[in-house]
């Protein structure tokens, strides 16, 4: 069987970028032919199969944040919220003011695009030396095991990020469903900063001051049926590289789980909700009193799963470390090292997803 390896040109005087990753064919294309397929590539090591079965922890639910609770400074809303960052590094949040339609044209948009023929989805396609685009990412190795699914990653803001060669721009409504997405969704992003700032000991105005203007990417994750998802994984587990990530995940489909206190739970959805999770740039900046909690994703046999990660970050060229309020001498130790995030982002894509590895590297 011919294999549709995502075609890419190599990007070209755009010097070093935040990394790259090999081409691989893409899982939705091979299923074309074969539905029943699971290739040898795919199938993970019995140790890092999932337990699709397991449903032990069943009624541990991830905490849900009520949005509106925060914009009130309701103490007992925040006093959830950090719970929640400390304990879970997950937290569902609803009532957070993206309209409904917003969130459906979104997912109605991304839908589109991995409707249309291979063809026509590959004029989006990588460049072998970049990491926006459609195709995948974090694949080092012609060994390594692939997972289930197929992506489009988008940088949306700031607007001179917006790489067009990377976008449908023929598909009709694409680029206004995620620039409206993207605008809603950082309105949100702000709010969540201000918390966050407040509650490791700043002003709501103490990370933006210290980062500057954040960064926006859009990560699109389509994830096939498969006939045996207990082979292989959606996404393996990781960390997320961001300072946090919101989620828009399918309002039905169980596949996102997270890895709480060793055991892996569903972070089952919830409609309109957006899932928020700590990521790795936060345990660095808050000196590990929040944790990027590794995550991952499952595949199931009767419908595809979409999902939009929408990745917050600092400029590529700020220093993050332990913030000065997050240390306090012999109480508080410093416990990372200093990096500029586009090294850390660099050494992130330049390894496979891989738990909590990354932060190690920067672990004192
Ligand atoms: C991600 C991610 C989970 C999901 O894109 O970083 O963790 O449920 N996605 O798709
Ligand atoms: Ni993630």
């Amino acid at each position: 069987m011919e294999l549709k390896v995502v075609k890419a040109s190599v990007e070209k005087g755009e010097g070093l970028g935040w990394g790259k990753s090999l081409l691989v064919p893409s899982i939705q294309e091979i299923l074309k032919n074969d539905s029943q397929s699971v290739p040898e590539r795919y199938i993970q090591e019995p140790k890092d199969r999932p337990l699709i079965s397991q449903n032990l922890f069943d009624s541990l639910q991830v905490p849900v944040i009520d949005f509106s609770m925060l914009a009130q400074k309701d103490a007992n809303e925040i006093r959830k919220l950090d719970l929640a960052c400390k304990e879970w590094g997950f937290f569902q949040i609803i009532n957070h003011g993206v309209r409904e339609e917003t969130m459906v044209n979104m997912k109605a948009a991304m839908a589109a695009f991995f409707e249309l023929p291979f063809q026509e989805k590959s004029k989006c396609a990588k460049a072998a030396n970049e990491i926006q685009g459609y195709g995948q990412n974090f694949v080092v190795s012609e060994k390594q095991k692939l997972d289930w699914c197929d992506m489009m990653f988008l940088k949306t803001f700031p607007h001179e990020t917006r790489n067009f060669k990377y976008w449908p721009l023929t598909l009709p409504g694409f680029k206004e469903a995620v620039e409206e997405y993207s605008t809603e969704i950082r309105k949100v992003s702000n709010k969540i900063d201000a918390n966050l700032s407040v509650l490791m000991g700043m002003d709501e105005n103490g990370l933006k001051r210290k980062l500057g203007e954040f960064q926006q990417g859009i990560r699109m994750n389509y994830y096939p049926t498969c006939s045996r998802p207990d082979l292989v994984l959606g996404i393996s587990p990781h960390s997320d590289g961001s300072l946090f990530t919101l989620l828009l995940q399918d309002d039905e489909i169980n596949g996102l789980q997270i890895k709480h206190k060793k055991v892996w739970i569903d972070a089952k959805p919830i409609r309109n909700s957006l899932v928020v999770n700590i990521g790795d740039a936060i345990e660095i900046l808050s000196n590990g009193m929040y944790k990027s909690i590794e995550h991952r994703a499952i595949s199931n046999e009767k419908k595809p799963r979409m999902s939009i990660a929408t990745f917050v970050m600092p400029g590529d060229e700020v220093q993050i470390g332990p913030l000065d309020s997050m240390v306090n001498g012999k109480h508080l130790p410093r416990s990372y090292r200093n990096i500029k995030y586009i090294d850390y982002i660099r050494q992130k894509f330049a390894m496979k997803m891989q738990g909590k590895v990354h932060t190690a590297i920067v672990k004192l």
